[in-house]
């Protein structure tokens, strides 16, 4: 089974053409260059050999042929607005590569090779929305109930998009034994410890809160200040008080961050009725995220009822902290060291879809260095030396595993990784 790094290049340039931004790429889920993209996988998958279609909730599934049993290996091609070109993209062509190389190699062994693009994995209208279909952890009523920034439903955009009433790919515990992950590490410390190949042992848990304030809308001009009851500055007073009490609490790998912030009407003229702050924060504890959680509300606590307006929190996203297998990953590092490079044993970050898999499957990572750690941006980048290189790690180690040199039973919790064994050259 061979790679060809040029063709896995120049995949990664065509489908950073969808949603072109500068150097990077707006392609929000369900966007047209979103949905545009999603085709032209289709396509790439058909002509790599797999059977492709997208389902009811726009994922893109690839299934290798002939095989009852399959390793899973996926990622997202929806992105952030105004992101980078691999963030996601890398692990779906990552997979559409090495499915290729299989079916290209004419070997045939028990297992294939199915390849995934999921849904929404950044949020734009629920997040993991298609890794979660496809675990079956997402609920009907999430589905009606999400919404692309307050407004467009989910179901109404599914409808445009025509993916609407199709039939949703599920996991087949049967027939898919592991899932694969690569992505860049959208961090600073591959490049700062000088290693080209890292391997995940965990993922953070995220969890979101949404604080709503509501006062009463006035006339910005002829209100006296002392009979507002401005909602606005409510939230403005609330988010001061937040970042001491957030810093104090958090461990040194916490972190908290507020990246939504409405007023309503949001006009110069009108004092804000309501207004609302997205905060979200990410710790690999439980525990600890526990800790953040009680101190946001004990800050709503304290917000509530002051001057008139009233503060309320919701949480519309809790995803708990996540152990990948560290039998695969095992086989990730042993395919590292078989390429001569020492690969740095880490946790994620960033939430990825492995940590909805992970419930339902042994499932692993492999990130690749991202240049000067930037990422959710457009000047997100990765040396192409280093793709180039985590693809065929990546190959190396699917080879081990459909070669079946792992004893033990697949996704019954026993991996048994020739940890000290490098793959040969292929
Ligand atoms: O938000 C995240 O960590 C991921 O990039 N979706
Ligand atoms: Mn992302
Ligand atoms: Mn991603």
């Amino acid at each position: 089974m061979r790679i060809d790094g040029d063709r896995l290049l120049a995949d990664l340039r065509e489908l950073a053409g969808f949603g072109r931004c500068g150097t990077g790429v707006h392609r929000p889920f369900l966007s047209q260059p979103d949905r545009e993209a999603r085709d032209w996988l289709v396509r790439k998958m058909c002509d790599a050999g797999l059977d492709a279609r997208i389902d009811g909730i726009g994922n893109v599934f690839g299934q290798s042929r002939g095989v009852a049993r399959a390793l899973l290996i996926g990622s997202h091609t929806d992105t952030v607005p105004r992101g980078g070109w691999l963030d996601g993209a890398l692990g779906v062509i990552y997979g559409l590569e090495i499915a290729r190389a299989r079916c290209e190699s004419g070997e045939a062994g028990p297992l294939g090779v199915d390849v995934i693009s999921f849904a929404d994995e950044e949020s734009a209208y629920l997040a993991m929305a298609g890794s979660r279909a496809f675990c079956g952890c997402l609920s009907d009523a999430e589905i009606e109930a999400a919404r692309h920034e307050g407004s467009r439903s989910l179901r109404e955009a599914l409808v445009e998009a025509g993916y609407a009433g199709r039939p949703l790919v599920r996991l087949a515990p049967d027939r898919h034994v592991a899932y694969l992950e690569a992505h860049i590490e959208q961090g600073p410390r591959l490049e700062a410890e000088g290693r080209r190949v890292g391997v995940v042992t965990g993922i953070v848990g995220i969890r979101r809160i949404r604080v709503t304030f509501s006062g009463r809308a006035d006339h910005a001009g002829t209100t006296p200040m002392h009979l507002r009851r401005d909602a606005g500055g409510a939230l403005v007073e609330f988010c001061h008080e937040l970042r001491p009490r957030l810093e104090e609490t958090r461990s040194p790998e916490g972190v908290w961050n507020l990246g939504q912030v409405a007023f309503d009407p949001g006009v110069g003229n009108v004092v804000p009725g309501s207004a609302e702050v997205l905060i979200e924060y990410r710790d690999q504890s439980v525990e600890r995220l526990d800790r953040m959680e009680a101190e946001i509300q004990a800050a709503v606590a304290a917000a509530d009822g002051r001057g008139g307006i009233k503060a309320e929190a919701t949480q519309p996203l809790g995803l708990t902290p996540t152990t990948l297998d560290r039998n695969l990953a095992g086989l990730i590092a042993a395919a590292a060291r078989g390429r001569g490079e020492e690969p740095l044993l880490m946790p994620s970050g960033a939430g990825h879809d492995a940590m909805v898999l992970s419930s339902r499957l042994p499932a692993a990572m492999l990130f690749v260095p991202s240049i000067g750690g930037r990422s959710h941006d457009v000047a997100e980048d990765s040396a192409e030396v280093d793709i180039v290189l985590g693809a065929q790690v990546m190959a190396d180690a699917v080879r081990v595993f459909l070669d079946g040199k792992l004893r033990g039973k697949p996704g019954g919790g026993e991996f048994c990784v020739p940890v000290a064994e490098s793959p040969a050259d292929s």
